[in-house]
């Protein structure tokens, strides 16, 4: 299949159509699937259940997942996008690389779904509703999970290796990798309670286990019998050492004895300013249970692709090709994407890549474009309130050379004027000056 430019002139054409149209989009609703996939939540659900039954640890595991999607460029399932020869997804983030697990059960869901109400369940919201049973299964609240998101046609592994807080992390940085997200500091507190289950791998806490002191010894003693200290990587411990596979919040306990598993863990207690949300968690577990539902309805929004955005991928895994680049070509050229075939898939994905780096560029000098005429319209404003002053100065000053010029004129008159006086004094001096002559004259000559 020969691609001219006419082509991709009109497949950018609908793709920036599309974005465009998408950013109108519409907001997530509980009952979203209430007609269209009526059994989608229960589907989710006893799948879950029974997944979490068979092993504790995947609960853990599904919930982290939705978290790991979410902070990448938001809820949008690009975490479960593998990687191909001519795409990088997420999956081998440094945060995401032999550590997230869960895959297995999603796509087990989707495969129900698919059969139940086909492209009709978004791989984003299964995440979201399986991160929310999976407490639940676990024995911690439940929340309304908001539904409609849509699922991302691109993935980003420099978004996840940013974006993902890492468990090095002093206080500091967790309170700004939250609040880069739009999360508060009490939020992260609360959010990180999730890890009152699940696992670590050696890898993420040997320093801690080795080289901090504010850590209970004894714990620290267990912990090293199996996280060597040049070995086992691998090796994991419960990120709650006591109560594990339970939804509670004896991790926020732990945290208040030093028994946090990470670094990060053990930063909301560390005289920081946490402490005091630390001690209220490991006291009250109803207000953990409350504030922590509220935070992952929060992350559950984070930036979905809702309306037109994005597509419902039939497999979690890859992305189906680009619907508004196949209506591209059927506008341009019906045959033509009669013409995409197998031999032509590989390329169409680069190809389809190409264009969405060209959209998303196009999209950014489009709102830097949008900024400088804010700017300017700005600057024009204030130029123009300038000038409005500036005449009004002049204005004055035109008035005050006016009244000058007036001025002057009578000053010509008054010197005038003056010059005249000043002729007829003279005059009359002189005249004053013969008459007296005459006088002395006459009294001289009767005189003689
Ligand atoms: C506060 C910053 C956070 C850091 C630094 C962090 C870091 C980590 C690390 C290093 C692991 C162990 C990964 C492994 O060994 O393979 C882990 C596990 C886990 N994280 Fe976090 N995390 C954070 C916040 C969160 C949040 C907000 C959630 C969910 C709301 C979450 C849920 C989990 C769960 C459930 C596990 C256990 C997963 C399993 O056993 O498969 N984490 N986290």
């Amino acid at each position: 299949m020969a691609f001219n430019s006419h082509y991709y002139y009109a497949i950018f054409f609908f793709s920036v159509l599309f974005y465009v149209f998408s950013i109108a989009s519409s907001q997530l609703s509980s009952d979203f699937y209430g007609t269209s996939c009526p059994k989608a939540l229960s589907t989710i659900k006893s799948a879950v259940a029974s997944a979490v039954a068979k092993e504790h640890r995947m609960g853990a595991s599904l919930l982290r997942l939705h978290f790991h999607d979410c902070f990448v460029n938001g809820c949008d399932a690009s975490v479960l996008l593998d990687d191909t020869s001519s795409f990088t997804g997420e999956k081998s983030a440094g945060a995401n690389v032999n550590s997230l697990r869960g895959f297995d059960v999603i796509d087990d869901i989707k495969t129900q779904l698919e059969t139940a109400c086909p492209g009709t369940v978004s791989c984003a919201d299964i995440l979201a509703v399986a991160a929310r049973d999976s407490v639940v299964a676990l024995g911690g609240p439940a929340w309304t999970v908001g539904l409609g998101r849509r699922d991302s046609i691109t993935a980003s592994k420099d978004a996840a290796t940013k974006d993902i807080p890492s468990p090095l992390m002093d206080l500091s940085g967790l309170i700004s990798a939250f609040s880069n997200k739009g999360f508060t500091t009490q939020e992260m507190v609360v959010l990180s309670g999730a890890h009152t289950t699940g696992q670590a791998k050696c890898q993420f806490f040997r320093d801690r286990i080795y080289n901090e002191s504010s850590i209970n010894s004894d714990f620290a003693t267990s912990v090293k019998s199996n996280c060597p200290s040049t070995d086992g990587d691998s090796n994991l411990s419960p990120l709650d050492v006591t109560t594990n596979v339970l939804f509670d919040n004896a991790y926020f306990k732990n945290l208040v004895n030093k028994k946090g598993l990470l670094h990060s863990d053990q930063q909301l207690f560390s005289g920081g300013s946490t402490d005091s949300q630390v001690t209220t968690y490991s006291t009250s577990s109803s207000t953990f249970y409350a504030d922590f539902a509220s935070a992952m309805v929060k992350m559950g929004n984070l930036s979905p692709l809702t309306g037109n955005s994005g597509q419902i991928r039939t497999n979690c895994h890859k992305f189906s090709v680009f619907v508004p680049f196949l209506i591209g070509l059927a506008l341009v050229d019906d045959g033509i994407a009669n013409d995409i075939d197998d031999q032509h898939g590989e390329e169409s994905v680069t190809k389809i890549e190409a264009l969405q780096h060209k959209r998303d560029r196009l999209v950014r000098k489009n709102t830097e474009r949008k900024e400088k005429i804010k700017r300017l319209t700005t600057e024009l404003e204030g130029l123009r309130s300038n000038g409005a002053e500036m005449r009004k100065k002049i204005d004055v000053l035109r008035r005050e050379v006016a009244q000058l010029h007036e001025a002057t004129k009578v000053m010509k008159v008054i010197a005038s004027q003056a010059m005249d006086l000043e002729a007829e004094v003279a005059r009359l001096q002189h005249d004053t000056l013969m008459k007296m002559s005459a006088i002395y004259q006459v009294r001289y000559l009767k005189g003689r």
